[in-house]
């Protein structure tokens, strides 16, 4: 379905051309001057210079032209030279019925559906996920969301670090307060137990106590990274031990992603690809790619027109070693190998800029991936405390994920309850379901790049551009509607749109018109922050038709029944909107 913008564009294109112009003068925007028009077109502006003519007159000419106009109730030629425009009632209403008759509201399935990976979360095995991995998940998973709503195949991946020397530090730190443990005697041939030997909470305990024992004990870090190498080159009881980590940890992780409304398609890890890189390796050397410098092995990554300096690539140390990068490629390697993407878009924190351009042009440079496939990296900004510093417990630590969850729900249990008859199992389902829309509203309203200030009593307000007021308004309609299904009995799909009555059932009406734009565009640019400031003004819009209208005791049947067919229609668009984002609506809160 054809986008409402461009839909009015072509009569103004079409004015322009009959008028003796270039119809390209012809596009028309939103109105900057909502209170005079509710669109514009400055053609003239541009044409003035190109046929030396007062813009005015090139406007007034072009007016003209639109006088018998199917679209438009009125086009006004004002000085300097601008077209201000409105559009009939009736052809918003028809649009809005079209929206309504087709799938995903009008908005067109891409001709060629690409094949995408998003790969994002990146958690660390056997640590708990605190804050810092908050930005991941959330807009990962909402990106990943619109991409699919909009027809793509898309595919998250979690990529889990899950390889590195925190394993082995696990591993040292189990073997110094277990060496009983059959999985360090060497000569055992034997299968191993299937229970591990230890709990989640033993598990978060350990790694830290091992992190904070390397640091300061030059041997212990030794045997750690002993113990890695032993676990990467195959040692059985080192392996098993491994298996029961991540078992354990996965686990965890996936109760706790779930809880944010988070999945992914795959579940894979730095793990995956450690038996590619030998090989991997060799192809770089053999290709002439990789080269020793000072006895470590890297690619140069730099072209003639940097204009800041692009260090090389590093691929192996000089013992040797793979690092974080070197995992990346392979992972690169194994994701082109497998699915061929179109695309592949990274989520992390923005300070791993550099490090993605140095990847990225490594695996272009070595043939890992072709000029045909797309690669994106999303830096996100910090989310900071109210002080305006990264974001911490009052104790001044790193905060749990679960921690900040459990203080949300509290909150938002609290708001609900406060001075209301509920039942306090609803409550606390609905407190659950609204403090996730704050959480992750929150985050999505601002453009990713940008740092951000995570304020808890501002997101859990149900007031402003807030996930709480989004979801209230969806609930408002939707009890609008449930009545409107008691009292007359009927059923409010059935409503049929009606020309708008007055100015604020129309602006909710081209509101609404905006969605499949919005949502392209949403795609296109990996843009959640595009929703969100899409279903805020519709909620305003919906919000001020609602304060002026009174729906439920009107008693033209017809006018009613129009209004419902709105509802309707503005419920399951936010609906959808709310989705893409990751989250959804109570019934009642
Ligand atoms: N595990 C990494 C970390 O904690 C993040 C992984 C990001 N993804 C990637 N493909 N490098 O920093």
């Amino acid at each position: 379905m054809k986008k409402f913008l461009d839909l009015i564009s072509e009569e103004i294109k079409q004015a322009f051309e009959a008028a003796g112009y270039d119809a390209e003068l012809g596009k028309v925007t939103l109105s900057n001057r909502p209170d005079l028009c509710e669109y514009q077109c400055n053609g003239a502006m541009a044409g003035a210079k190109l046929y030396r003519k007062a813009p005015i007159k090139i406007a007034g000419e072009v007016a003209e032209k639109c006088l018998d106009s199917g679209i438009f109730s009125s086009v006004e030629a004002v000085p300097p030279g601008f077209l201000n425009l409105k559009v009939k009632e009736s052809v918003a209403a028809e649009y809005l019925t079209q929206m309504r008759k087709e799938e995903k509201f009008g908005l067109e399935m891409p001709e060629s559906p690409k094949k995408i990976i998003i790969d994002y979360g990146g958690p660390n095995v056997a640590k708990p996920l605190h804050v810092g991995h908050l930005r991941s998940a959330i807009i990962g998973e909402s990106i990943k969301r619109i991409a699919r709503y909009a027809g793509h195949d898309i595919i998250g991946d979690i990529h889990l670090g899950d390889w590195g020397l925190q394993m082995g530090l696990i591993i040292t730190e189990l073997k110094e307060r277990r060496p009983e443990l059959v999985y360090f005697d060497g000569a055992y041939e034997g299968e191993y137990p299937k229970e591990p030997p230890f709990t989640i909470s033993e598990l978060e305990e350990i790694y830290p106590t091992a992190s904070g024992k390397s640091k300061e004990d030059p041997a212990y870090k030794e045997r750690a990274m002993d113990a890695t190498f032993k676990l990467q080159s195959g040692v059985r009881g080192y392996r098993a031990l491994w298996h029961h980590i991540m078992d354990v940890s996965v686990e965890d992780l996936k109760k706790n992603y779930e809880n944010l409304s988070v999945d992914f398609d795959l579940w894979k890890g730095e793990s995956d690809v450690h038996d590619m890189i030998p090989a991997m390796v060799e192809d770089m050397k053999a290709g002439g790619h990789a080269h020793l410098s000072d006895g470590a092995l890297v690619v140069d990554v730099k072209e003639e027109t940097d204009t800041k300096e692009i260090p090389p690539c590093m691929i192996l140390k000089s013992d040797g070693a793979a690092l974080y990068n070197t995992t990346d490629l392979a992972t690169i390697l194994d994701r082109m190998r497998r699915y061929q993407p179109d695309k592949l878009i990274y989520l992390t924190d923005k300070r791993q800029e550099l490090y993605f351009e140095q990847v990225f042009r490594c695996a272009r440079k070595t043939g890992l991936v072709g000029p045909e496939t797309e690669l994106l990296h999303i830096g996100f900004g910090t989310m900071n405390g109210k002080d305006g510093k990264p974001f911490k417990t009052r104790e001044g630590g790193v905060m749990r994920l679960e921690t900040l969850i459990a203080e949300i729900n509290e909150e938002m249990y609290r708001k609900i309850t406060d001075n209301r008859e509920i039942s306090s199992q609803e409550a606390r389902e609905t407190a659950k379901t609204v403090a996730l829309s704050a959480i992750k509203y929150g985050d999505l309203s601002n453009q990713a790049s940008k740092d951000y200030i995570f304020d808890i009593d501002k997101f859990t307000s149900f007031e402003g551009d807030t996930g709480p007021y989004i979801l209230y308004t969806i609930v408002r309609i939707k009890s609008i509607l449930a009545k409107y299904r008691q009292q007359s009995g009927r059923n409010a799909d059935a409503c049929a749109l009606r020309e708008a009555g007055s100015g604020s059932e129309k602006s909710l009406m081209l509101e609404i018109a905006k969605f499949n734009a919005m949502m392209e565009g949403a795609c296109e640019e990996s843009a959640p922050h595009k929703v969100c400031a899409y279903i805020y003004d519709l909620a305003n819009a919906f919000n001020r038709f609602y304060h002026e209208t009174k729906i439920l005791t009107e008693e033209n049947e017809e006018k009613k029944s129009g209004w419902i067919a709105l509802l309707v229609l503005a419920r399951d668009v936010l609906e959808v909107c709310i989705s893409v984002l990751g989250f959804s609506a109570p019934e009642r809160m």
